[in-house]
């Protein structure tokens, strides 16, 4: 692609897509935010002048029609969120350049101007269209307003998005069967006079900006088939009160998604207005030649890779140069219901006395960016014991004690050649990972590096040395450059326990504004004993967790069902056995997502318990292609001695795992508590692809 690698010699800016102001943070959002946060670290860790900037999100009608279930006006509910939020980020160490919001003046006179230049430049037409209306009510039902039937999939959706179903965005007038969400009546359709952009225009135009078009492949390819199929122009005025006026048409507001985005450009104008053009020039990037990088959840790709570089062309910005849209959240394996109260959130978190860096690197490197992933506090545990306590801790703490027991600090010897080039290797695996636009790769640069320096020691052994021998001098100034690498490397992901490193190697500057080069800078010569940088998670902590997640679940769910019950008895009664089932995760999957699955028909050889753990299994299972090694939490459900022989499913590309230090290469299928193992009935052989 034409696009030069970074550190560029323009500045960039990341943006992270605007959170609705309108509920509360949970761990699924703050997956793009600590991403977003994690990859503007990493380019200033680069040398990449960089501003990281977003806002909340305070329009459109989900804020509307919670606002009036509530009692409140919008501005003050969204206003209350809003400044949760702004409380809430640098909990985390999300550390916005500047967070705004999108009812502020900047943002109200940006959007403004724009819309005037999108009409003067004759992108901007009038036309009638059928509009929802509640007779009841009196009142227009824009978007959410209004509920029905999605006329491309048929499922149930929402005015402007069929979020059960396609995922399309829907046009105004274009929901089957209409029902209002203020009195529950149907709706009737009127037409209206609304303004229209025309995004048809800009086919060619868009068509090579995919092109252009750098990030992760779910944004490069999804918007292929919207733009090479037929484009429709996006209405982009609502009947409504609350939102950003249309400049010269007072009964209009502009869409939340004309605003909303903009916001990208409002935030950056409003952090050059704090630093001063001379530290950062919104201008350079936004009209000439900056490098934008937007980073958002995989919901929201059409958004951002057709209608709003169509806005930006047509209105005379600069494109983006990236998009990176993160998968979602499971949690232990179901979607999260923040109705049903079935969600980690952000707040709990913390209270729960967990440190952010914790939860940065699990949603980091638990998967690549644009993955689903699940949450489940054991694997949480596991992470944070194997590779954060287990890795980089313990290398780190090691190479430290040593360093400050018997040298007082960093001993006096040259880094050999060796270690250097390691180091430099890291470096390198750091740069590919911000120009591949993955987050994961950022972030494991820095654990191998600690896995290599535990491997390091472990060879050469200096505790065995004498006190004179110079190799012993040499080895621990080797381990401690690589603890000084580690601290860099490792800043964008966990940068409160890079700080503490770098505070106990005793090196110059300031850690959070250091470039990489200063990874094989010397560290200080003095310095006194470590502390830890990571503590183990005990077992029962996990278990604890997990009941009170599963208590608020059960609580949550008999409310609801309660409150079913009470509006539909009978249909409460005929449901009654399905009650205890788990409802359908909320999120669909696509054909590709499930095609992404290699399941495959495999055949077990052998079963045996795994040593210390009361509930795994490993299993020697033949799936045609090779014989795999899979660990399964199933010995005290099944007779080990009686599975070999058994045909089983496998999910054969899964990563791979390792459970109490057995390495689980692949996962069985299994159905609910009692794992009743899935078979075949035929005769498919083992390795027969499943699909
Ligand atoms: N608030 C929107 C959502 O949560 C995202 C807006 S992103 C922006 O889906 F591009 F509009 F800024
Ligand atoms: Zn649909």
């Amino acid at each position: 692609m034409s696009h030069e690698d970074f550190p560029t010699n323009e500045p960039a800016v990341v943006t992270c897509g605007l959170p609705y102001a309108n509920g509360d943070l949970h761990i699924g959002h703050l997956r793009t935010y600590v991403g977003g946060d994690i990859y503007s670290r990493a380019l200033k860790r680069l040398g990449q002048e960089t501003a990281f900037v977003s806002g909340s999100d305070m329009h459109g009608t989900p804020v509307a029609v919670n606002a009036e279930q509530e009692g409140v006006t919008p501005e003050e509910f969204a206003l209350r969120h809003h400044e949760a939020y702004e409380e809430t980020f640098p909990k985390f160490d999300v550390e916005f350049d500047n967070y705004g919001h999108t009812h502020d003046e900047t943002n109200v006179e940006t959007t403004q101007e724009i819309v005037r230049t999108l009409e003067s430049e004759g992108y901007v037409y009038e036309k009638e269209i059928p509009v929802a209306y509640d007779p009841d009510a009196d009142q227009w039902l824009p978007d959410r307003f209004v509920e029905g039937a999605c006329p491309y999939c048929g499922e149930h959706a929402r005015g402007d998005e069929c979020d059960e179903g396609c995922g399309r965005h829907l046009e105004p007038g274009e929901i089957e069967d209409p029902v209002s969400t203020i009195t529950g009546n149907p709706a009737e359709y009127h037409e209206r006079e609304h303004k229209f952009f025309a995004v048809s225009d800009l086919q060619e135009y868009l068509s090579g900006f995919l092109d252009r078009l750098e990030g992760t492949s779910n944004a490069q390819n999804q918007p292929r088939e919207w733009v090479e199929g037929e484009l429709q122009d996006w209405c982009i005025t609502r009947d409504m009160d609350w939102g950003v006026d249309h400049p010269d048409d007072e009964d209009l507001v502009l869409y939340v998604w004309v605003d909303a985005p903009i916001e990208y450009i409002s935030s950056t104008k409003q952090y050059t207005d704090r630093v001063g053009r001379d530290a950062f020039d919104w201008e350079q990037v936004w009209r000439e030649d900056g490098d934008i990088v937007h980073i958002i959840g995989r919901d929201i790709i059409q958004h951002h890779t057709v209608f709003w570089p169509a806005m930006l062309h047509a209105a005379g910005y600069t494109e983006p140069r990236a998009v990176m849209a993160s998968g979602f959240i499971t949690l232990e394996g179901k979607g999260f219901s923040t109705s049903r109260n079935r969600a980690v959130w952000a707040d709990e978190y913390l209270e729960e006395g967990f440190r952010p860096d914790l939860l940065r690197y699990y949603l980091a490197t638990n998967g690549g960016f644009q993955q689903d992933v699940d949450f489940s506090w054991a694997r949480f545990r596991e992470r944070v014991n194997n590779e954060l306590v287990g890795t980089v801790g313990n290398f780190a703490y090691r190479s430290l004690l040593f360093a400050a027991r018997e040298f007082g600090g960093t001993p006096d010897a040259d880094l050999s050649p060796q270690v250097r080039e390691r180091i430099e290797e890291a470096i390198a695996e750091f740069e590919a990972g911000v120009n591949d636009y993955s987050v994961r790769d950022v972030g494991e640069s820095a654990v191998r590096l600690a896995q290599f320096g535990n491997e390091y020691i472990q060879r050469n052994e200096p505790w065995k040395l004498d006190d004179d021998d110079p190799e012993k001098a040499q080895v621990i100034r080797d381990c401690v450059q690589i603890a000084t690498a580690v601290a860099v490397l490792f800043e964008p992901v966990v940068p409160e326990t890079a700080a503490r490193l770098w505070a106990d190697l005793d090196a110059d500057g300031d850690v959070h504004a250091v470039e990489v080069d200063a990874a094989l800078d010397a560290p200080g010569d003095e310095f006194d004993e470590p502390d830890e940088l990571f503590e183990k998670i005990p077992e029962e902590r996990v278990e604890e967790l997990n009941e009170k997640l599963e208590a608020r679940v059960a609580e949550a769910t008999a409310d609801d069902e309660a409150e079913t019950e009470h509006e539909d008895d009978e249909a409460a009664e005929s449901d009654d056995a399905a009650a205890d089932l788990e409802p359908i995760a909320d999120e669909r999957i696509g054909f590709e997502d499930f095609q992404d699955l290699d399941i495959r028909v495999g055949e077990i050889l052998a079963a045996e318990g795994v040593d210390g753990a009361d509930k795994l299994a490993k299993l020697t299972v033949d799936i045609g292609v090779e014989e795999r090694q899979i660990v399964a939490g199933i010995k005290q459900l099944h007779d080990l001695d009686s599975l070999p022989g058994t045909r089983i499913v496998v999910v054969a590309n899964l990563e791979k795992a390792e459970l109490f230090g057995v390495e689980s290469n692949g996962m069985l299928l299994a159905a609910g508590e009692q794992a009743d193992l899935l078979t075949t009935h035929e005769d498919a052989e083992p390795g027969t692809k499943i699909k």
